[in-house]
């Protein structure tokens, strides 16, 4: 673990070090989404905002390494980390593939029952046509979220059924190491952000219908989705926040997959391993159908549960809250790096 640990680091420290800025101004172009509620991003105000926002290089410039991608005022939009050694490809003790074989065998039932649905995140023909074993579908779940329709309401925050049953509690047992590696990449891509996660699992602790599912729940994230065998055309993801990284992650059994992250003109191989950190909100995105089994693994927060928790949502990310962090030496460098950034 420790070893799997310090290639995690020496990714994120490559990824800081090799910064693509880009031309926008975030802030502005957040201003303009929120002034056209694009929702999903599946409408025709997209084109719109395109318009207005140019990409930095005409066409998809691919990321191979790890980098990140920065605005004009430096603020970090993108923690790109392809291939970690986390698979099984990589000859370590692959944390991530464990996890996911976990749910392959734990979350087969939930993840057929999830093919119901009306909305393109269920829809049939995004998914790959079936070999035999395989497993398609998509499964969301959280120790305490908002059923649709009850935000906000305190009888409305829920456990996910399925996390209170045995083969839940195998799981959460099971994605330890995973869920704990997510998290300590989120300490480093956004400090704050982590704050806030924290925060907001101390305060739903203190409800006792949480406590114990958050006992054992193996992240700081305060949800996760399984996601089985799909692509999945440019969208957004309404409910994050557009300052706050989701993390996605992918692991498998296959060698071609692409991310698209379409206003900024960058797109990954998205191959067994990759993990990258932006705002699913902010950043429209999509991914090509994988040659093979593909699981990925995006974990999240809401706001409607931070505003519900009374928790300081946490600011935009950037390269000067990083230096400010890490930027001095010996003892002092780990005394800062142990302390709350933004305090400093
Ligand atoms: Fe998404």
């Amino acid at each position: 673990m420790v070893t799997e640990c310090d290639s995690v680091v020496e990714s994120l420290v490559k990824a800081f070090l090799d910064p693509v800025t880009i031309a926008w101004n975030y802030q502005k172009y957040v201003y303009e989404c929120t002034r056209r509620c694009l929702g999903d991003g599946m409408g025709q105000k997209e084109p719109k905002l395109a318009a207005s926002f140019k990409r930095w290089r005409d066409g998809l410039t691919t990321i191979v390494s790890p980098q990140t991608v920065v605005d004009s005022e430096g603020r970090i939009l993108v923690w790109a980390l392809p291939n970690l050694p986390l698979t099984a490809n990589s000859g370590s003790p692959k944390i991530l593939e464990d996890g996911a074989m976990s749910q392959h065998e734990l979350l087969t039932y939930e993840l057929e029952r999830s093919r119901e649905g009306d909305s393109w995140r269920w829809n049939r023909l995004l998914f790959r046509k079936e070999a035999p074993g395989d497993i398609n579908g998509v499964f969301n779940f959280s120790p305490a979220w908002f059923m649709v329709g009850h935000q906000g309401k305190v009888s409305g925050l829920k456990t996910s059924p399925f996390l209170t049953t045995s083969a839940g509690e195998a799981w959460m047992s099971d994605f330890l190491d995973a869920g704990s590696m997510i998290s300590g990449i989120l300490r480093i891509m956004h400090p704050d952000q982590y704050r806030m996660q924290w925060e907001v699992v101390l305060a739903l602790r203190r409800d006792s219908r949480f406590a114990d599912v958050l006992d054992v729940w193996p992240s700081i994230f305060q949800a996760i989705s399984v996601i089985a065998n799909r692509q999945a055309p440019l969208h957004r993801d309404p409910k994050g926040n557009y300052y706050w990284y989701d993390i996605l992650v992918s692991v498998g059994q296959y060698t071609k997959a692409h991310l698209c992250l379409e206003p900024l003109g960058f797109q990954m191989h998205n191959r067994p391993g990759t993990v990258v950190g932006f705002s699913g909100k902010g950043i429209r995105h999509g991914v090509a159908e994988a040659d093979g089994q593909r699981f990925s693994h995006a974990f999240y927060l809401r706001t409607d549960v931070q505003q519900y928790c009374g928790v300081r949502a946490a600011a935009c990310m950037t390269q000067e809250v990083f230096r400010r962090w890490v930027g001095k030496t010996g003892s002092e460098k780990l005394v800062n790096m142990a302390r709350d950034p933004f305090s400093l």
